[in-house]
Formats: C-alpha cells, structure tokens, sequence
C-alpha cells in the first residue's frame, strides 16, 4: 500500500520538531511555541503532505457531490462517493495538511495547541467548568485534513450494541446493530489479536492495533479492576463490561487518522476526486422555492467562490460546525434564525440536543514510573521510535479501558453507564495537558505543580459518562460565517449526570483497595480544591463539587443535527440522513446521533460515512 519507508522518514524529521519544542515548552507561551515550531516544521516539509490529492488542478463549476468537511466522516465519504469513476466528487476542508509530527501518539496534547485546533470553547458557567479560565471548558476541533481524527486521542471503541438498537427503536430503520454491525467491519483493520473474528474487521482501511508498548501502572490497573470483577475481553466484541489494554486507532505507533486510512492510498489514482485544502465553506445554496440545495459558497485562495452540485451537497463538518453552517444557510430553528437576520429555508431543531462525555480526573501517586515530560524530549527518542518500542506510540498516555454498569453490577452483559480509562502520567506530565484543558493557574498550582517534583510518579483515572442525560445546545451568534457559533454545554443540567460522575470517580478510587494497585503502592492524591472546601472532604458534596470543577470533555459533542422520522420535532435528519424536507442535502457526522453512544465516537462516525456512502450509492443507482 505504501511506497514511502515513512516510518523512517518521520523519524528522521520529527527528531529535531520534538528537541526543538521541547526547548520551548518550559517557557511559559506552550501555545506560541508550539506554533512556531508546527510552522518551522511545515515550511520545511510541506513536500511529506500527506495527501495532495490533485491539487494541481482548477476547480471545477459543477461537481456530482459536494462534501463539506475532510473529517473522520468527509475523508471516508469523499473515498468511497468516488469509487464511481463517473462521479466527480469535491471534498472540501477549512484547514491545512496533516504532517508526519501528527502522526506521533504521544505529542496528542500539543497538538489542541496549535493552529490544526478551532479552538472553541463553552460559554462561561457557574455550575460546570470551574476549575478552567473564565469558568469555560476549551472545546478542541481538528481544522486539518482527518479534522478531529488527527486530534484525538485514538482509543478506539465501538460501543454498546444497544446503542444502535436504541437509535432504530427512535424511528431509524437500518441503524440497528446487525444493520450497522457490517460497516464497522468494512472499516476496520485489526490486528488486536484477542478479538473476536465474528466481530472485528481485518482488511479494512483504518488500522486499529494494541500498543506495543505498556506501563507497569497499566498493568495494575488491569490486575485491580479484574479483582473488581470484571472479565478481560475484547469490549469491541460480543459483550462491552470488561477491562482491557487500549485498542487504538494506530498501526506500528502510528496515528491512523482518516486522511491517512481513506485518502493517502488513492494519491495519483483518483481524477474524479479533488480535495481543496484552507476551504471554509459559508453557505450551502438552497433554492427557496423548490427547496433544493444546488451548491455551495466557499472562501478559499483569498476569494469567494460558488461551486454548484449536480447531485447533493453532504455536510460532514463536525457537530459544531455542521449545525451552524445548516443554520447559516437557512436551515434551523425559525425564530433564531430571524433574530440573527437569516431568511429560514426549513424550520428544523438545529444545533439542539447537544450531547458530550465528560470525566472528572482523579489523581493517584505510585511507587511505579509515570511518564514524565523528558519521556516527550528524551535523545534516544530516534531508536525508540524506529524500533516502536517506549511510550511514543502510546495515545497520549492512555493505556487501558475498563466499562461498568452500575446500575446492575452483577449482570455481565449489562449497558455500561461509566467507563474508566488509565493515562500513564499526571497534569504535570507535561505543561501542554493543562494548557490544552485551560486550567486555572490557582487550580494548578494547589492542586497539581507539586507533582512537578521529579521523584514523584503519578497517574490519572478518568471515570467518563457514557449516557448523559443532559443536552446541550449550539447557536449562532451572528450571520458572519467567520463568527464562532456559541456553544451551551449545558452539563449537569440533568442530575443524573453529577450523580453517576461521583459514582464512577468512587468506583476509580476504590480500586486502589485492590491487591493489583496496592502493588503499586497507589494513593488518592490527596489535594482539596480550594473552592469545594465548604464541604467535609470526601463527603457526597465534595466529590459533586469536584465534578463541576473537573468538567473535562473528553470531545465528544455529538446529536446537533438528530437523525429521526418526521413525526419526532426534534429530528433534523431522516434514517437516510436526508435534511427533512430539502432536498439533495444530507448530513453526515456525528451530529446525526440521536443519542450519544456508550465509548469514543471516532469508530462509529467512520461506521456512519461508510452506511452514508453506501445509501448514497443505492440512491444514485450505483450498485457495485
Ligand atoms: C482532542 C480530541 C480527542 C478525541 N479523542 C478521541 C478518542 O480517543 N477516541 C475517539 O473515538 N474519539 C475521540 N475524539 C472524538 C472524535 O475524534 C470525533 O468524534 C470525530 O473525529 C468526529 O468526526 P466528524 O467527522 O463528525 O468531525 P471532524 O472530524 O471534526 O471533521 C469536521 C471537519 O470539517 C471541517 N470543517 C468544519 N467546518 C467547515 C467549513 N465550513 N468548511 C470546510 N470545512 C469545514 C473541519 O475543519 C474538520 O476537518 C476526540 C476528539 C478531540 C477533538
Ligand atoms: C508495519 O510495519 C511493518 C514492518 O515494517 C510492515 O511490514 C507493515 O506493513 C506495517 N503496517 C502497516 C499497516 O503499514
Ligand atoms: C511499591 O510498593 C509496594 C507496596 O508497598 C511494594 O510491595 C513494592 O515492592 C514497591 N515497588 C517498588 C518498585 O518500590
């Protein structure tokens, strides 16, 4: 498939990237620096862009399909629309190129603070959000080619099968897990040997592998949550409770994002495929009367372009994006649209029922070796990486994933509510994690700058809601498609959601008392947060208070453009993620989810382009 010895290659190039940036890194602008040194990077390499599909070519008046966003579900989309060779299809994306330094697992941190990242963030709160600047959670978003799979931390997760029947039992036939079950096989290139052959896919573009390398508190959190009583299995198999080491979406400590599993293979093989890269698309034209999307308004090259679509325009932009350029474009709530002056095409529940995971970390110190930020600057990193061996393949950090159902502990096939996830080192690992969460320099400084202390080693367990029952909701602030949307979290609106975050967090610090932590010498890092400090520590109300301090995102914003039936005023979307009464105009992302699924979202919006695609191709009569 590859002609390039890549693996080398990024070696080579990224060294100096990475002892360059970590010169910088100590000094107290992480962000600036990082910049510069993405941008020292990219001048000199912009020849290793992974993609430059066609680039030399014009663009041209008219396109078959239009996709908006070269995402995890835009890549995906734009690969497989174009295996028509009839088909001319463009793919559109508001960022640059993704590079070879992206492609490091453990640089996942610095990346959100860079210019690859939107940089969104929640409007201020004083229930959620507490411990960050401003009480506003930073909400990253890949703006690069594979948008938010070149950000993330590549834990791969499929969910719960219940997930899926759920979504066809709200009115989506077709989306049930047997119905979905074989688009996640067709995208899937395992090669985690454990999983179990009924479930997994093997030859399928993104790669999904165990990392090869693994901590000592890794294991000990694996040994102490089977003493908790859970199987080790593959949770991306027959049955989710269970605990295992991490499947990530990488291949030999590589990120395999969705440019590189869907688009770099057909570099120089696909005519009828044009990408434009810095392509920020401001509207999606619909004709008033007949309600008919015909093209597109795109900036790009300094200019504002209109490209029309024989076929249909597909809006893959993320879920926050993705409603605010339907909204832009006449699509949304009425009476909102009025009261920022755009004319209203269809009267639809955009930007609603706003979904997302958050885990409230907790720290833990231990007698084993956390990673430290000389793991990032270490000089042998060259031989390590050629060999794939130390952390640099590990995601971030996060090395092991376990699931629970704790409303019915004793059934092992339960729907998990909580899921508990292992990072290798602490928010003083390294100055990019705090920065990259925005944490408020106070918080910082009682709660974490201690562990700074060399000869202290340190772990975090995020203990992640896996069905939150609050929703959130996105809105426009203005016309201007260059304005940010506002974004209203609204976390913890719902009780539910403070209540089963103190569970987890006390499910994660029970685990110390198991035999497999204990051999760690694992302890609660016992540090108060000055502003909970009303409250016994400890007690109910401390750990609540703690939540709404700690509301991390773990980036899973999903359901602002719902797929469901007609009759459900909620819906934005049908089955066939058809916009309700528009047509030629589909949505496909994740914000087409009617309920957020049970793990990361990375895998199941890969499932939703490839069912996307292959509705599309029935649609237009192309039957492979
Ligand atoms: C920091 C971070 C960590 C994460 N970690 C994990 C993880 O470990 N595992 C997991 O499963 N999931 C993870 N996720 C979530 C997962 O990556 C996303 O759910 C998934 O990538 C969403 O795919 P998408 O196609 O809906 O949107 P995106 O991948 O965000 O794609 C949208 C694309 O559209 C582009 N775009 C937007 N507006 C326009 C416009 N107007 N014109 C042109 N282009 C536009 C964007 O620049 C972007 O490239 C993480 C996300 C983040 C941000
Ligand atoms: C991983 O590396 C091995 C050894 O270099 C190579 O044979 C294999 O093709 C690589 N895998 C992928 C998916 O690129
Ligand atoms: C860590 O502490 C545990 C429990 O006190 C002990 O059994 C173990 O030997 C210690 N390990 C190291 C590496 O010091």
């Amino acid at each position: 498939m590859m002609t390039l010895p890549w693996n080398h290659i990024a070696t080579l190039l990224v060294l100096p990237w990475l002892l360059e940036y970590s010169m910088v890194i100590s000094q107290t602008d992480t962000g600036n620096a990082l910049n510069d040194m993405l941008e020292i990077y990219r001048r000199g390499q912009a020849q290793l862009d992974l993609e430059n599909l066609d680039e030399s070519q014009d663009l041209l008046a008219k396109y078959d399909f239009i996709v908006v966003g070269a995402g995890t579900a835009g890549c995906a989309l734009a690969a497989r629309l174009s295996e028509n060779p009839r088909w001319r299809v463009l793919l559109l994306e508001a960022g640059g190129p993704e590079n070879y330094a992206m492609d490091i697992p453990i640089v996942a941190h610095l990346l959100q603070l860079g210019e690859i990242n939107w940089k969104y963030r929640t409007e201020p709160s004083n229930s959620y959000c507490l411990a960050m600047n401003d009480n506003r959670c930073n909400w990253p978003r890949g703006k690069v080619m594979g948008g938010s799979s070149v950000l993330n931390y590549m834990m791969y997760t499929r969910g719960n099968r219940r997930d899926y029947d759920r979504w066809e039992a709200l009115g989506n036939p077709g989306w049930s897990f047997k119905d979905v079950l074989p688009y996640f096989k067709k995208y899937e290139g395992s090669s985690v040997p454990d999983a179990e052959e009924d479930y997994v896919g093997r030859n399928g573009p993104v790669k999904v592998s165990y990392v090869n390398w693994r901590s000592r508190i890794a294991e000990a959190f694996v040994d102490a949550a089977q003493q908790d009583g859970l199987k080790y299995r593959d949770y991306n198999g027959r049955i989710q409770n269970g605990v295992a080491f991490l499947h990530t979406t990488t291949r030999n400590s590589t990120r395999w994002s969705s440019n590189r599993a869907y688009l770099y293979p057909l570099k120089g093989k696909r005519r009828n495929l044009h990408v434009r890269k810095n392509a920020l698309v401001t509207k999606v034209l619909i004709d008033p009367q007949t309600k008919t999307a015909y093209g597109i308004m795109v900036q790009t090259e300094g200019r504002m372009q209109k490209i029309l679509a024989r076929r249909e325009v597909i809006v893959s932009a993320g879920a926050i994006n993705t409603p605010q350029l339907l909204m832009l474009s006449g699509v949304g709530p009425a009476k909102h649209l009025r009261e920022v002056g755009i004319k209203p095409v269809a009267d639809l529940a955009v930007g609603y029922n706003l979904q997302d995971h958050t885990a409230p970390a907790v720290t833990f110190t231990t007698n084993a070796t956390s990673l430290k930020f000389e793991d990032f600057s270490d000089p042998t990193l060259i031989n390590r990486f050629n060999r794939m061996e130390g952390p640099y393949g590990s995601p971030g950090g996060c090395e092991a994933i376990a699931f629970w159902d704790l409303d019915h502990e004793r059934d092992e096939d339960g729907w998990p509510d909580i899921e508990l996830f292992l990072v290798g080192g602490s928010m003083s690992s390294n100055p990019a994690i705090s920065r990259a969460f925005g944490l408020k320099k106070v918080i910082y400084d009682t709660l974490f700058a201690e562990i700074e202390d060399k000869s202290l080693n340190a772990f975090m367990i995020f203990p992640m809601i896996l069905r939150p029952k609050s929703r959130g909701r996105i809105m426009l602030k203005s016309s201007d498609p260059f304005k940010y949307p506002l974004i209203h979290a609204n976390y913890f609106a719902h009780p539910y959601d403070v209540d089963i975050s103190v569970r987890g967090l006390l499910k994660a610090i029970s685990l110390m008392e198991q035999r497999g932590m204990q051999a760690i010498n694992a302890q609660l890092w016992e540090k108060k947060i000055p502003t909970c400090k009303q409250h016994p520590y400890k007690s109910w109300a401390y750990w609540a208070c703690y939540v709404r301090h700690f509301t991390f995102t773990i980036y899973h914003y999903s359901g602002t453009a719902k797929m469901g039936p007609k009759s459900d005023r909620a819906a934005v979307v049908d089955h066939r993620l058809r916009v309700h009464g528009i047509k030629n105009l589909r949505v496909a992302d994740a914000s087409i989810m009617p309920e957020i699924m049970s793990g990361h979202p990375n895998g199941p919006v890969f499932m939703i382009a490839e069912k996307a695609a292959d509705m599309i191709k029935q649609d237009h009569g192309f039957i492979q």
